[in-house]
């Protein structure tokens, strides 16, 4: 006789319903937008179907519905229409990013505004941090950063993200932030971010593929998983306010392990190609959709994640919204 039956709390949708360990909420989501130059504008993105790039005066419609799902959050990245050696639109009054957030919060003030904090949308040479004989120069590229953080707070900016991976951002983006009066805006910061080949479509989208060599030099080797643990301690003692782990799903573990260690909100970030490989597969009639994104999103909660985001947040949400 078998006295123990796991079975018997699978009998049923309810009973099965009620012993659920994690469930999705709409409150768990953030959208990323890409933002782009240029007027009346929103253009498909091939390698990522259902995602667009907006000219500012398109951006607002589409937050708009963002918030009418129940999404808390979005994350901006900006495509602008001039680059140059140090990225210097990328902290312009007037720059893509800075002219959206001040049309976001002037229609829909509520909505929580992150933006992505990175050089390489933004330079000729399409690295996130600033090169001199080949070499990514990791203390100058701080002074830029920290002016890029601050221009998008004083445009109205509720969180910033540096996604750079150079050493020490986070606290000389506290130390700008502070000084010039922005001491209520947060950090999200990418602490774990991976040198990884999942941000094809995302590069293909915002145009910010290196020019030469790759991000490995400043980005992390998908085989370490103690240092992780490194950087996301050191982030959270520079005054991170939030971590991030990035990619999500090869990095499942990547993102338990920092959840154990942190007492601050853990976000993982389900990247572009996450988003692309089960599009593509859905198209093909290979893999169903709809129930792989609820499994996908349900795992990287499991694993740990106090936040997601991700490209299906608004299916997801309208998914929730049926139940
Ligand atoms: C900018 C940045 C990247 C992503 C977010 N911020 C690209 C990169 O590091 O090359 C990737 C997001 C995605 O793939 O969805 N540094």
């Amino acid at each position: 006789m078998l006295r123990i039956r796991p079975r018997r709390l699978r009998k049923s949708p309810a009973i099965r319903d009620m012993v659920r360990e994690t469930r999705l909420s709409v409150k768990d989501f953030v959208y990323p937008i890409f933002v782009r130059y240029g007027k009346g504008i929103k253009e498909p993105i091939p390698s990522m179907p259902g995602q667009f790039r907006y000219s500012v005066d398109m951006v607002v419609d589409e937050v708009k519905e963002v918030w009418s799902l129940g999404i808390p959050a979005i994350i901006l990245f900006g495509i602008p229409e001039k680059k140059d050696h140090i990225g210097s639109s990328s902290w312009a009054d007037d720059g893509v990013v800075q002219q959206a957030i001040r049309e976001i919060k002037d229609s829909i003030p509520d909505i929580v505004v992150i933006t992505d904090v990175c050089l390489c949308e933004y330079t000729d040479h399409g690295h996130c941090g600033i090169p001199k004989d080949g070499k990514i120069e990791n203390d100058i590229t701080l002074e830029y950063l920290a002016k890029q953080a601050v221009s998008h707070a004083k445009a109205g900016a509720d969180i910033v993200a540096p996604s750079d991976m150079m050493d020490g951002r986070v606290a000389a983006i506290r130390k700008a932030l502070d000084e010039e009066g922005y001491q209520d805006v947060a950090i999200l910061s990418y602490a774990v971010k991976y040198a990884s080949g999942f941000y094809g479509p995302f590069r293909e989208a915002a145009e910010s593929a290196p020019m030469f060599g790759d991000r490995s030099t400043y980005q992390m080797d998908p085989a370490n998983a103690v240092e992780a643990i490194k950087e996301a301690m050191l982030d959270i003692e520079e005054g991170a306010d939030m971590i991030m782990v990035k990619p999500a799903l090869p990095y499942l573990d990547i993102i338990y392990r920092v959840k154990q260690i942190s007492e601050i909100p853990v976000a993982a970030y389900n990247v572009s190609g996450e988003y692309s490989m089960l599009k593509a597969s859905e198209q093909n009639g290979w893999l169903d959709g709809k129930r792989c994104m609820i499994e996908m999103l349900t795992c990287i909660k499991r694993a740990g994640a106090d936040l997601i985001i991700t490209y299906f947040a608004k299916d997801m949400a309208k998914e929730l919204a049926n139940e």
